[in-house]
């Protein structure tokens, strides 16, 4: 399976923070944000990764992660997004690096605990369509949100105003090669872009859908509460003391 990072976008809820570089690049703890995702895959044996990209400061990832030697790869590949078209838009960039194969994207500021390998391996035992991660958590409104019946996920609602249920979905997203044919048909949303909700609903319309319960803490990192609880918990499990 090939990886996929995102690490595009403007990161306007993190200004001025991101005035002057790319949200993916500020410090979790003792390293940069982009470190975790890379990680995440890695360690779920997913060494062919592309990571898209855009912005001013695009050019500092090649000379952070160059090749990839420290997470112990041979070569990394790059692209870039131009404007902010949302993370389906940057996903549609990795089409002709998929080349038909499947696919496992993670959104660049998506720190798990945990690892994502048994997933990844149902996935590849999987025929076909998708597969997302799903965990528990109090504020299911900041996020995707599940809807489940008996063990069917049913749909999944952005950010709603009244969540049907806690089960979050988390930036770690596994699809076969229609992925791209589903990206074409989407419109963007009331926010103006391209949601990879949207690309989840239309494999639950299309019955393929699949989902695991991620283990371990998960946050994101794109807002500044999130970015501190991200730095927090990662110092917290390093034994750091405050
Ligand atoms: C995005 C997705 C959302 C998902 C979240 C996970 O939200 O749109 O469905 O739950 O990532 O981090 P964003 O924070 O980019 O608005």
């Amino acid at each position: 399976m090939k990886g996929i990072i995102l690490a595009g976008g403007t990161g306007s809820r993190l200004y001025p923070l991101t005035k002057i570089t790319n949200k993916h690049l500020l410090p979790i703890f003792d390293k940069p944000m982009i470190y975790y995702p890379l990680q995440t895959l890695v360690e779920a044996g997913i060494k062919d990764i592309l990571l898209v990209t855009g912005g001013r400061n695009s050019g500092d990832f090649l000379r952070l992660l160059a090749n990839g030697k420290e997470f112990g790869l041979a070569h990394l590949n790059y692209t870039y997004q131009e404007g902010e078209g949302g993370i389906a838009d940057a996903l549609a960039l990795a089409e002709h690096f998929a080349d038909g194969e499947k696919i496992c994207v993670i959104l660049g500021d998506n720190i798990l605990e945990g690892s994502i390998r048994e997933a990844v391996d149902a996935f590849e035992r999987q025929a076909r369509g998708a597969r997302i991660l799903l965990k528990e958590v109090p504020d299911a409104e900041r996020f995707g949100v599940a809807e489940i019946k008996g063990d069917r996920i049913v749909g999944i609602e952005e950010k709603p105003a009244r969540p049907k249920s806690h089960s979050a979905v988390i930036g770690v997203y596994m699809y076969d090669g229609t992925v791209f044919d589903k990206v074409r048909t989407l419109v963007p949303s009331g926010r103006g872009e391209l949601e990879i909700t949207d690309v989840n609903n239309a494999y639950i319309r299309e019955g393929t859908m699949t989902f695991s319960h991620l283990d371990g803490w998960w946050t994101d990192a794109g807002t500044f509460e999130s970015l501190l609880r991200a730095t927090n918990l990662v110092a917290q499990s390093r034994g750091a003391k405050a």
